[in-house]
């Protein structure tokens, strides 16, 4: 029996790929190479000294995932495969839709149509909006989201749960990240964005490397410590560690459940830029900018509920968060490209 990770090419699935081959269970991968390369996989297997099954395949062909699912035993669904960039997501929203929902609801139909009833999904804290209180529990309220890339989570997680509640054979995780950053601590693997990247770290870690001239901080002025947003950043590998624990809970057939992912602290962006500057000895010469449209001030998860239910909790601080994050980002600096 083999464990389907769509979008396993990718920055998270790659690092979950890897955790679950760690941990002895047949992974098959499928992915359009959209935005990853191959090369992520070649590296997993160096990494586990495992096989992984590899097939380029959009989660939108239906007879191509059909077909992975007559060739391999599939017993649960690991479901990363989707286009992720916000502000992208507001230009393009009908491509956000097609490919994340649409994309979706072919897989799932494939997947029922093969008896496959167990998956895990990526959501995102996204879903809170400003979140009702901090820390976030998972009773918090969803809130309102300002972007279609947000609503495609919002909307997949509702999707999931009516199936779920009409069918009750179906097993069904929901797992909110916060914010993942770091890499695999070989250096090998890690987090590849096309084009000038929109989130914090890759930033970052692209200014040490030289590839960008300064960090913007986007406000100053928030209700925070020292004005900047808080956020809850998260080791890839302990997110993916959160995967496999998740596909354990999954062996227990424990219907629909919702897990916030995150470590249960805050850091602002000074806080990253001072730990980043800690952790490896590189300045990042930064300047204020306005607030960016959408951001909310702070944003943490309580994690109990994962610990309680899954015996998850994060281990790797803020200080690895950032090494490894620069390992991979000054031995790799244009990603996966020789
Ligand atoms: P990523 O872009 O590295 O991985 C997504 C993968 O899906 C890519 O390899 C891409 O090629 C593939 N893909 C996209 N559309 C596809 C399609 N139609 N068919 C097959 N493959 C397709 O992103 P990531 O950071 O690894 O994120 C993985 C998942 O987690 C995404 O669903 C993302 O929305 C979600 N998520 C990510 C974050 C984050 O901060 N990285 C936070 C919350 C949720
Ligand atoms: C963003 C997305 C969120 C998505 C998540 C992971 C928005 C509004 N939210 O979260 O939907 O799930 O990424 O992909 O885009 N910052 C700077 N300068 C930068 C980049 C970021 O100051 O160049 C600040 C931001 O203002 C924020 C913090 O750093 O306070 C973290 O930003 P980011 O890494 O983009 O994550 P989120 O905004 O939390």
């Amino acid at each position: 029996m083999a464990i389907l990770v769509t979008g396993g090419a990718g920055f998270i699935g790659s690092h979950t790929t890897l955790e679950l081959l760690n941990a002895g269970y047949e992974v098959v991968v499928m992915d359009n190479l959209s935005n990853a390369s191959a090369v992520s996989l070649e590296r997993v297997k160096e990494l586990t000294g495992k096989d992984v099954k590899f097939y380029q395949t959009d989660i939108l062909d239906r007879e191509g995932t059909e077909k992975i699912f007559k060739e391999n035993k599939i017993e649960s669904v690991i479901h990363f495969a989707g286009l992720k960039a916000v502000g992208e997501s507001v230009a393009k929203p009908w491509e956000y839709y097609h490919n994340n929902i649409a994309g979706s609801l072919v897989l799932f139909d494939v997947m029922r149509k093969n008896g496959c009833k167990n998956i895990i999904f990526s959501s995102s804290a996204t879903v809170y909006g400003t979140p009702s209180q901090i820390p976030v529990t998972e009773s918090c309220p969803k809130g309102e989201i300002t972007n279609p890339y947000g609503q495609t989570k919002s909307m997949l997680e509702q999707i999931l749960t009516d199936i779920q509640k009409a069918d009750t054979e179906w097993n069904v995780i929901l797992l909110r990240y916060f914010n993942p950053i770091g890499a695999h601590e070989s250096g090998r693997i890690g987090e590849n964005p096309n084009g000038i990247p929109n989130n914090l770290m890759p930033y970052i870690t692209q200014v040490a490397v030289g590839k960008l001239k300064e960090l913007g901080i986007f406000g100053d002025d928030y209700d925070t410590p020292d004005g900047t947003g808080v956020r809850d950043y998260i080791h890839v590998t302990d997110l993916a560690i959160g995967h496999v624990k998740s596909v354990k809970k999954l062996e227990e057939n424990p219907g629909l459940k919702i897990y916030n992912l995150g470590t249960g602290t805050g850091y602002s962006v000074l806080d990253i830029v001072h730990n980043f500057e800690a952790a490896t000895g590189v300045k990042i010469p930064y300047q204020i900018k306005p607030r960016r449209p959408g951001d909310i001030a702070t944003n943490y998860a309580d994690p109990s509920l994962a610990k309680e239910e899954l015996g998850w909790v994060a281990e790797r601080d803020i200080r690895k968060m950032c090494e490894d994050a620069w390992r991979w980002q000054s031995n790799n600096p244009n990603g996966f490209e020789a």
